[in-house]
């Protein structure tokens, strides 16, 4: 059972005070953790539906648009994109929105967009050191991760490591249901190791604009 005081901590503070712990983290450092926060009527509903939809979601690909590939040697999870075709995605996208224009405001990002999947990782199941965006080369800015998993413990590994631009490790997140994690997707690899257990998350990317005439940029 899910235990009420995960989502505590910023009780009275409301959003803004979320969002903004987020700005400052992301200013000062490039990424954030944060284990308690998310609104526990986003994060239960999804939760719910990740574990009954899993069966239905698809292999994921690597790279982006015509140049999309499958590889089972760099990632293993099975996804399925939010399109908000459930009250549960509704509200997560609602919720997202709403960041996206406080990190707007706060930041300056020009953020125009936001695109996200839910992800299943089975026993066995990992994804190797990569990178969201390549500089130039992308218009993925920042990147969100949202855990949904009850009771994780160290034996079910699985963390998502994250490293600096050196690869050198700065942190090991344990994928425990309501932590979330936000990075610039051009400055930090990171890695999801081996899962002992079935492990569910939606990843997500605030999005530039750049389509330019004739060349629609591709969603995805
Ligand atoms: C991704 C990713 C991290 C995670 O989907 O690009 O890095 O912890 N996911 O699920
Ligand atoms: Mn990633």
């Amino acid at each position: 059972m899910v235990e009420a005081t995960l989502f505590d901590a910023f009780d009275g503070g409301g959003e803004d005070l979320f969002f903004a712990r987020i700005a400052e983290a992301i200013e000062s450092n490039g990424y954030c953790i944060l284990p308690v926060g998310m609104p526990e009527e986003v994060v239960l509903p999804l939760a719910r539906q990740a574990e009954q939809a899993a069966a239905a979601f698809t292999t994921a690909k690597v790279g982006r648009g015509e140049s999309a590939t499958k590889n089972k040697f760099v990632r293993r999870d099975k996804i399925a994109w939010i399109d908000g075709d459930t009250e549960a995605e509704r509200r997560w996208m609602a919720w997202t929105e709403r960041l996206r224009i406080y990190l707007n405001r706060r930041l300056m990002l020009g953020l125009f967009s936001y695109e996200s999947h839910f992800a299943h990782y089975q026993c066995g199941d990992f994804y190797r050191k990569h990178y969201d965006a390549f500089k130039g080369e992308s218009n993925r800015i920042l990147s969100t991760v949202l855990y949904l998993n009850s009771g994780w413990t160290s034996e079910d590994g699985g963390e998502l490591e994250i490293f600096d631009a050196d690869n050198h490790s700065l942190t090991k997140v344990t994928p425990l249901l309501g932590t979330l994690v936000i990075f610039l997707s051009e400055e930090f690899p990171h890695e999801v190791l081996l899962a002992q257990r079935d492990r569910y998350s939606i990843a997500g990317w605030f999005r530039l604009n750049q389509s330019v005439a004739g060349r629609i940029d591709p969603q995805r």
